[in-house]
């Protein structure tokens, strides 16, 4: 006869002769994505014994998580490389070895430029390798590594979905990538070359992933996309759903009640698309579409293939179907060959769309793109002046349409302590965060606010009646 004796869980997943646990510290920058980038990674590194850290000097393990869409965001790294430098060093006098990853976007752009100008860097991987990271981290023990190849298997193949009390204190607002890659090349953008062509995730993956996060109390799903409206990804039928079917079988998912997708392209931005912020209450009426300039001809030379009309009408026709949607968008000022009248035209397409929010940049010029060739490159000094004018603009809408809530009553979807004792903190559908006193038991709920005070970047709110919370 066999005796089986059942352990107790705990016993059996920790051995007593498990390796000591290590400590990785993790830091990203530029895109949602790569936010979304991060904590896949540490999914991935927990199983392989990595527990995070927020204190540096602690880290055996430093990874910096890195974006190139601007000169500024890619130089940031080697600057905060010499610092990690610095603890490496210290670390090793006192007998302790660090290893050091710079993954993300200036991983994949730079390669083994990187270990050469910074010689503590052990490992350089992109943004399609990182899956590969425990195996990568061992052979970089023996000298640097560098791997930035487009690899024929699919990451998210080998992803790790980390335990339920993980992704709990990670929020009731979580981020999943739909859709990955850029085809549309415009002149000024680095991000076709460094994160490859448009590919999409299967239909069942992502509803898999959601799925798993609604169990774990999470409410509202950003779908994520360099062009997340190209979403073209296979569905259970076997036929290519687009991002409107999706969001629809998403919002399907018991406990989702509200979704976003991030970040657009105007061409994407299909019929079925602006019908399902018509048709479904869980797609919320704010959406980041970026335009970049407002005149025809700096649009043609950053190879944007649509035009101010075009632009406009797609607003046209998001104003109609939702009449509630705010906008956000990006902008560029001083693209090679903007004239005055050329920038006069993008102020004159904010005065007439107006922006709920907005982000503005200078055009900065990045190796290896055309923009970067092109003749006519504006003086700094003339960038610096548009950026504020732009910025003074579109600051005013902003702040025009935080009044305009005041006295209105918002859903909030409550996510965490507020910033003084007795509030909590949610976002209104419009992203604002809104704080109200309020227990926190009720984190994690939609309810009904009204919308009191404004403050530099949130609102203030007052918690509806009992008999008033129907939303
Ligand atoms: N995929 C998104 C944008 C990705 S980059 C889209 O298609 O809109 C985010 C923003 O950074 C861009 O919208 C653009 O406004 C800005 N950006 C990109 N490259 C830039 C550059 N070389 N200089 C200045 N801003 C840039
Ligand atoms: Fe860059 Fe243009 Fe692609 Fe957006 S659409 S990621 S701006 S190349
Ligand atoms: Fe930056 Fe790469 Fe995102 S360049 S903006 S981290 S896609």
């Amino acid at each position: 006869m066999t005796e089986t004796i059942d352990l107790p869980v705990e016993t059996a997943a920790e051995p007593q002769n498990a390796a000591p646990r290590r400590k990785l510290f993790i830091k990203s920058y530029g895109c949602q994505m790569n936010a979304y980038d991060a904590q896949k990674m540490t999914d991935l590194l927990a199983p392989a014994g990595f527990d995070e850290t927020q204190t540096l000097d602690d880290a055996d393990l430093v990874i910096l998580n890195t974006c190139h869409i601007r000169e500024r965001a890619a130089e940031k790294i080697f600057s905060e490389l010499g610092k990690v430098r610095e603890v490496k060093d210290a670390r090793r006098a006192g007998g302790l070895a660090t290893q050091v990853v710079v993954a993300g976007c200036v991983a994949q752009a730079g390669g083994g430029e990187i270990v050469r100008r910074q010689k503590a860097v052990d490992l350089v991987v992109g943004p399609q390798n990182y899956h590969r990271l425990p195996e990568l981290l061992r052979r970089a023990e023996a000298m640097p590594v560098i791997d930035t190849e487009f690899p024929v298997e699919d990451k998210f193949d080998f992803l790790v979905t980390p335990p339920r009390r993980v992704t709990q204190a990670r929020g009731v607002a979580a981020f999943v990538t739909v859709q990955e890659g850029c085809d549309k090349f415009c002149t000024f953008c680095v991000v076709p070359y460094t994160r490859g062509a448009e590919v999409s995730r299967p239909v069942e993956k992502i509803v898999a992933e959601v799925a798993d996060l609604a169990a774990a109390g999470v409410r509202e799903i950003t779908l994520l996309g360099q062009n997340v409206n190209a979403y073209h990804g296979e569905g259970p039928d076997g036929r290519v759903w687009s991002l409107a079917k999706l969001c629809a079988r998403l919002a399907e998912v018991p406990g989702i009640a509200r979704l976003r997708y991030t970040t657009s392209h105007p061409n994407d931005m299909d019929g079925d698309l602006i019908a399902a912020h018509r048709d479904l209450p869980a797609l919320m009426p704010y959406l980041h579409l970026p335009v970049q300039s407002g005149a025809d001809a700096i649009l043609s030379r950053m190879n944007r293939k649509h035009d101010r009309a075009a632009y406009r009408d797609i607003v046209r026709r998001l104003r109609d179907a939702c009449p509630d949607i705010a906008l956000s968008s990006d902008f560029i000022v001083g693209f090679p060959g903007e004239s005055d009248a050329d920038f006069a035209a993008t102020l004159d397409l904010v005065q007439e769309v107006t922006f709920a929010s907005a982000f503005s940049f200078k055009y900065s010029p990045r190796p290896g793109t055309p923009g970067a060739e092109m003749d006519e490159q504006v003086p700094e000094a003339v960038k610096v002046a548009r950026l504020a004018a732009l910025q003074e603009l579109l600051d005013a809408q902003r702040l025009a349409f935080n009044r305009s809530l005041v006295g209105r009553t918002l859903a909030v979807l409550f996510e965490k302590k507020g910033r003084h004792v007795g509030q909590i903190a949610g976002r209104s559908p419009y992203l604002q965060p809104v704080q109200v006193e309020a227990p926190e038991a009720l984190i994690g709920r939609i309810l009904p606010v009204e919308i009191t005070g404004l403050a530099s970047n949130s609102l203030f709110g007052r918690l509806m009646p009992e008999e008033t919370q129907r939303l």
